[in-house]
């Protein structure tokens, strides 16, 4: 068995490689002048087993192809199977067609991956489950829940309501209800009017007086996560806790999830947190 790490989250890939006991493979990785990526392998690999860590953050494009050159140089080193360990998925929201003449960006994606010759690919909290079977290769699909979990249920934290910010995010938001004592469940009805932009409108179910986690997959922009912690202040919740997988933390993130809305935003380290995204109310968990 043999670990290298993509540039994209280099301290998560240590993590895994310190819990296995184990170093993580020497490989070059350099820029050309013109930008282009170059990889090559620094061990023989012939007939091993190779796992590729890199999730597709920010900048998603860059560490994408990445990943493909370095699944490119493995098969190309006749290793016996490739990994592709990718604990956040980029393009996953791009999961269907929504409107006439777009892509479904995270099929290619899945074609680009597969075509670059993994034999198998392990993916954390998938936007929405059913890219696995955009894959027609084995597909791990493994979650945050048990780290976040372990952690809230530490906290022992009373009244408790699980919220989900949207529709979509029922079945997640559900699960972890079912986990913390079968809490009850809330549902923020939200119209999305433009990408990047949340509208809150309505929440169903009782918040008054309790502790309200409102559980997504991500937080992007924070405008999903934020305005319905608003709404759920409004609506008599006494604290908002925040829960989520990935931490992308486009702008305006920070400033949002920093604004004093929330006693807490938990995520875990899928996408590398630098300084400059941390705030006081943050809590990173390892999903080493
Ligand atoms: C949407 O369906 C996702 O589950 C997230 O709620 C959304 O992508 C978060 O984006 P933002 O933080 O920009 O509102």
């Amino acid at each position: 068995l043999r670990l290298f790490s993509g540039s994209a989250n280099v301290p998560l890939s240590q993590e895994v490689a310190r819990y296995l006991g184990m170093d993580l493979g020497p490989m070059i990785r350099k820029r050309f002048a013109d930008g282009e990526i170059y990889i090559q392998i620094q061990e023989s690999i012939r007939g091993c087993d190779v796992y590729l860590i890199q999730p597709s953050c920010q900048p998603v494009n860059d560490h994408l192809m990445e990943l493909l050159i370095m699944v490119d140089a493995c098969r190309r080193a006749s290793a016996r199977q490739i990994t592709a360990v990718i604990p956040y998925y980029g393009y996953a929201r791009a999961d269907r067609k929504t409107a006439g003449r777009e892509s479904i960006t995270a099929k290619l994606v899945a074609n680009l991956i597969t075509q670059a010759g993994a034999n198998r690919v392990l993916a954390m909290d998938l936007h929405s489950a059913q890219i696995q079977g955009y894959f027609d290769i084995p597909f791990d699909h493994v979650y945050g829940s048990p780290v976040l979990l372990d952690y809230l249920i530490s906290k022992k934290l009373p009244d408790l309501v699980v919220v989900s910010p949207d529709v979509g995010g029922v079945a997640r938001a559900r699960a972890f209800a079912k986990k913390l004592n079968d809490a009850p469940l809330a549902i923020i009805d939200k119209r999305r009017q433009a990408h990047n932009v949340a509208e809150v409108l309505n929440v169903i179910g009782d918040v008054r007086g309790k502790t309200a986690v409102l559980v997504d997959d991500m937080i992007d922009t924070g405008g999903t996560i934020a305005e319905g912690a608003r709404l759920l202040r409004q609506e008599g919740a006494r604290q908002v806790y925040a829960c989520a997988t990935h931490a992308v933390f486009s702008p305006p993130a920070v400033e949002r999830l920093s604004s004093g809305v929330f006693e807490e935003v938990i995520v875990t380290n899928t996408i590398p947190i630098p300084e400059s995204k941390r705030f006081p109310q943050l809590v990173v968990l390892s999903v080493a």
